[in-house]
């Protein structure tokens, strides 16, 4: 989709590159992230108003170092380069970086040494986050330097003229405080960006293009309750209507009352919806499994089962609905690639029987997760599904330590339920990533009324994450801590004590298999 101005940003592998784009798209600016090496011939059919160099690991002077068309610069559209962007375009056209032996990193205070639309009516001095080892030490023909330090004389380039610039500090990130400010100059005064790009606009949009692409055939779509797949499931509904054929598979693996929720909620929307009670045959492939890996592989191959057995009861269905989401997309086009190691297989509905070839149809690969949250809010779907923190496909299957028998995902469902409650009275909710109980394999010593007791420990989980790539331990008021304890312990049969657990990631996961 590309439907208004837009800015292409061409990704050097920067850690900050998604950064860039939510920059942008706050400012109501379509953005993408394409291959560095992407074509200036393919720029200039796509059309954007203005190109951004993203950062990046790399040195210029590395041999595979990754270099973006030359061409792209005489395009006669704005280009921003930042940080590698910068040093690589002073290199492309002609001008000279000098390697770094050392890296600077962390904040530095620039001054102004030319005027340019890219900083106006911003002060002499600003404060910016600095992140590289090599700089631009000679500039390209046609070109001015608009900023510098001690250290680093030429900390921003221009060329005002040919509305080509370059920063050697990063303006997407919040240590650069007037950061936000530049990258509007650029969008706005450079580009001529409108600002135009809405949520109402991207549900028209694309429901115009979903009728398009799927005319009279029909589309199956996953339905885990979780907010991707309820987003695209009441998307595609609005655009295709009857055409729409949804699968929820109950594991018997869910949170307390989520499965009940979901059918409910999704059959007063008129979908389609064919639920698969699939909990005893879960439960009877999971019995003496212990294993974290053996689990997953158990609950994502039976799935696959469960929905191909219902798939091939709809009949001849030629599309299949993804919740794919922004950062799963970029994470392929990135220079460096995704993550090569699989710490914990992840199922989704890839690997279907041979006889189920669908297309795929994913409305949502452009968005970031918040963004699929607003679009869940313009399309009215109720905030206990949009706000819902993640939930793992093998569910409660990986918070119950050892053994998942009906028994003890009870016993959790009801101890997950009251962290649910009291975590929800928190003003700062929807700022945290996740919070849930996991049930340990451990059983302590306790005593109620005149009693011994011997029963479980829960543990409780809540974390900080942007992606969950990353997470730290949230501060959880002692009030709710002791909120949570007091009515786990007195309210649900089965625990004798809670613990909090305040592992960062890395190097602990977020969830404990
Ligand atoms: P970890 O435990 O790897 O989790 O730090 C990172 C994020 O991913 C979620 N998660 C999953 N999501 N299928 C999913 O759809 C899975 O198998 C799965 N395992 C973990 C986890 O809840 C956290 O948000």
């Amino acid at each position: 989709m590309q439907p208004h101005d837009w800015i292409a940003i061409l990704d050097y592998g920067s850690q900050y590159s998604q950064l860039i784009a939510r920059r942008i798209r706050e400012q109501h600016v379509y953005c993408e992230l394409l291959r560095f090496d992407t074509p200036a011939a393919t720029l200039a059919a796509r059309k954007p108003a203005g190109i951004i160099l993203s950062g990046g690991p790399s040195s210029v002077f590395e041999p595979n170092a990754p270099l973006g068309d030359p061409k792209l610069f005489d395009l006669g559209l704005p280009v921003l380069g930042i940080c590698y962007g910068m040093q690589m375009t002073a290199k492309l056209l002609g001008g000279h970086v000098k390697p770094g032996h050392s890296r600077e990193y962390g904040p530095a205070l620039i001054q102004r040494t030319g005027d340019a639309p890219l900083f106006s009516g911003l002060p002499g001095e600003l404060d910016v986050w600095m992140s590289h080892g090599d700089q631009v030490t000679t500039l390209p023909p046609g070109f001015a330097s608009i900023a510098g330090t001690l250290t680093c004389p030429i900390a921003a380039m221009a060329d005002v003229q040919r509305r080509l610039y370059g920063l050697q500090f990063h303006p997407e990130v919040v240590h650069t405080p007037r950061g936000a400010e530049i990258l509007r100059h650029f969008v706005f005064d450079i580009c001529r960006c409108k600002g135009d790009w809405q949520m109402s606009q991207f549900v028209r949009e694309s429901t115009d293009a979903i009728r398009r692409r799927v005319g009279t055939e029909h589309v199956v779509c996953g339905l885990s309750g979780g907010v991707d797949s309820s987003v695209v499931a009441v998307l595609l509904h609005r655009a295709l209507g009857k055409q729409l054929h949804c699968i929820f598979v109950d594991n018997g693996l869910l949170r307390h009352g989520e499965a009940e929720q979901v059918e409910k909620t999704f059959s007063d929307y008129g979908l389609d919806l064919h639920v698969s009670h699939a909990q005893d045959l879960f439960l009877g492939r999971l019995k003496g499994v212990t294993d974290p890996e053996q689990k997953r592989k158990i609950i994502g191959a039976t799935f696959i089962e469960v929905f191909a057995a219902e798939a091939r009861k709809l009949g001849d269905i030629k599309f299949l609905a993804q919740g794919t989401l922004y950062p799963d997309v970029i994470e392929s086009l990135s220079p460096l690639g995704g993550p090569s190691v699989t710490i914990k297989s992840h199922h989704n509905v890839g690997g279907l029987p041979p006889d189920l070839k669908f297309e795929l149809i994913e409305p949502v690969r452009e968005l970031f997760k918040d963004e699929v949250r607003e679009l869940g809010r313009e399309l009215g779907i109720p905030a206990a599904i949009v706000d819902r923190q993640p939930f793992p496909g093998p569910g409660m299957a990986v918070r119950v330590l050892g053994e998942v028998t009906a028994e003890r995902v009870a016993i959790l469902q009801q101890a997950d339920l009251r962290v649910q409650e009291e975590m929800l009275k928190l003003p700062n909710y929807r700022d945290i990533w996740q919070s849930f109980a996991v049930l340990l394999p451990v059983q302590t010593v306790g005593v109620m009324g005149d009693g011994r007791t011997y029963e479980n420990v829960a543990a409780l989980r809540v974390v900080e994450s942007r992606d969950g790539m990353t997470a730290d331990w949230h501060r959880v008021p002692y009030d709710t801590l002791a909120r949570i304890s007091n009515r786990i312990i007195n309210e649900v049969r089965g625990v004798n004590r809670v613990v909090f657990d305040i592992s960062s990631k890395p190097p602990a996961t977020i969830e404990w298999e």
